[in-house]
């Protein structure tokens, strides 16, 4: 008998994260570093899974889109051009009393929340790291670690246009680290000060933005669905005027509910044709596009869906998610979608102790592992071997046992329903290919 517990709290993500190798506090060692965490053994697969199905549906798999990988150290006049030297700060207040920093909109009643001290007035901060290029500090050396990846793919425009030779309606992709000053990293990953970008831009013909805008938040939302998230824990949130971005006429955020509330998980700009228009300026280049419908040069409107890789990681931990009862016993279990999940098939020898066993199992193990991520583990009894796996999401889990020795056969355990069949050895592989939809 099963039973669900379908509410989870954020420590339980933590511990599970860091128990079973899926994230460390980066530093640890030394104490930690606020807004900074390390991905480890399991929680790098996961991570990688989820560009590589982003990379595949949103770029393999479509004829109007081409990727891109531009450096994270850009010029300085970008972020000039782009509006982030000027615009992107965060108002910030100071505490006289105890010297804390806060955002403002963080604050109530006007009193430090650490000790009631009085606060200043809010001053804006910027929210760009700051390096050096080179060996001399100064004004001159001065640049910026990118906050968006997006910048790389408006200061590219041309060269792609050139080499693609894409005709409107047409769009870039991009994954790639983004780095930002957050004055109040919270939320384990979910608000990080190094965190990695998928975004998208994609150039349309002005006048078409509205709709194509339309198109890809449904694109996207639907996207997270296929890939296991619950409809009921995502929602579409509409930007008010005051919360738009400098660049935006219009954004749609898809927010999850994550264990501390409804929050964003990807925003989806309408960014018209400012990007373009600015670089334009900024650099004395031209960046149009020649439209051969009307014999006229046009500056295209860009439709921006741009998601976090950290925050898509999270959530999908976090549905995936489920305590059970099994005879009487938890039963902690992700149930990521199998293209997600970090170990595809995990292989045991029913007793450690009996070498020939120990041999299929390693045999079969180092066969699956040409086609999957796979792992064989013998260092512990096979209830708790299975209980590690379900707690990384592990889809099969493969058992060579007294009975494999006479029929040449192991059984092979699915992770949800925990379903048991007997499958002959050479047909293992192809098995599971063919479960996880790879045949
Ligand atoms: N180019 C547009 C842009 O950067 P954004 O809403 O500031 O827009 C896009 O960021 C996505 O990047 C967010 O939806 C979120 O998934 C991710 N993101 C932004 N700031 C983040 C942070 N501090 N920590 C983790 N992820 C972040």
């Amino acid at each position: 008998m099963v039973e669900e517990q379908p509410m989870v709290d954020m420590d339980t993500i933590v511990s599970l994260c860091k128990r079973r190798g899926f994230i460390f506090q980066s530093s640890e060692i030394y104490g930690g570093v606020g807004g900074s965490w390390d991905y480890g053994p399991y929680g790098v697969e996961l991570k990688r899974n989820i560009k590589n199905i982003w990379w595949r549906d949103m770029v393999q798999r479509r004829d109007d889109m081409v990727g891109l990988d531009a450096a994270i150290l850009m010029h300085t006049r970008v972020w000039e051009a782009s509006g982030h030297v000027e615009s992107f700060t965060d108002p910030m207040v100071d505490c006289m009393n105890c010297k804390k920093r806060f955002r403002a909109d963080q604050v109530e009643n006007a009193v430090c929340p650490e000790c009631g001290g009085q606060l200043t007035e809010p001053r804006l901060f910027n929210l760009m790291l700051k390096t050096y290029l080179g060996p001399v500090e100064d004004d001159a050396s001065l640049t910026y670690l990118r906050p968006e990846t997006a910048q790389g793919m408006f200061v590219n425009f041309a060269n792609v246009l050139d080499v693609s030779r894409k005709k409107l309606p047409f769009g870039m992709a991009q994954i790639g680290k983004a780095f930002r000053n957050e004055i109040t990293p919270r939320n384990f990953t979910f608000r990080t000060r190094e965190f990695e970008q998928m975004e998208i831009e994609y150039f349309v013909k002005p006048g078409t933005d509205e709709e194509w805008h339309q198109r890809w938040v449904q694109d996207r939302f639907e996207w997270y669905v296929k890939y296991g998230i619950r409809r009921d824990f995502l929602r579409l949130r509409q930007h008010e005027g005051d919360e738009l971005a400098h660049y935006s006429k219009a954004t749609q955020d898809i927010e999850y509910l994550f264990p501390f509330g409804w929050s964003e998980l990807e925003g989806i700009s309408n960014r018209t044709d400012f990007d373009l228009r600015q670089h334009a300026s900024f650099s004395g280049r031209d960046l149009v596009y020649f439209d051969e419908e009307t014999g006229t040069h046009l500056v295209p409107y860009i439709i921006e869906p741009s998601g976090g890789v950290d925050r898509a990681a999270l959530a999908f931990l976090v549905d995936a998610y489920h305590e059970e009862r099994v005879r009487k016993e938890k039963r902690v279990v992700l149930r990521l979608h199998s293209e997600l999940a970090p170990v595809k098939a995990a292989v045991f020898p029913l007793l450690r102790n009996r070498p020939e066993l120990v041999t299929i199992a390693k045999q079969i193990a180092s066969e699956l592992r040409v086609e999957m991520m796979t792992v064989y583990d013998d260092t512990a009894s096979i209830g708790r071997l299975y209980r590690r796996q379900d707690e990384i999401g592990t889809p099969f889990c493969i058992t060579v046992d007294v009975d494999s020795l006479e029929d040449n056969a192991v059984t092979i355990r699915e992770r949800d329903s925990m379903e048991q069949t007997r499958v002959p050895i050479p047909e293992v592989k192809d098995t599971l290919l063919g479960r996880l939809g790879k045949l």
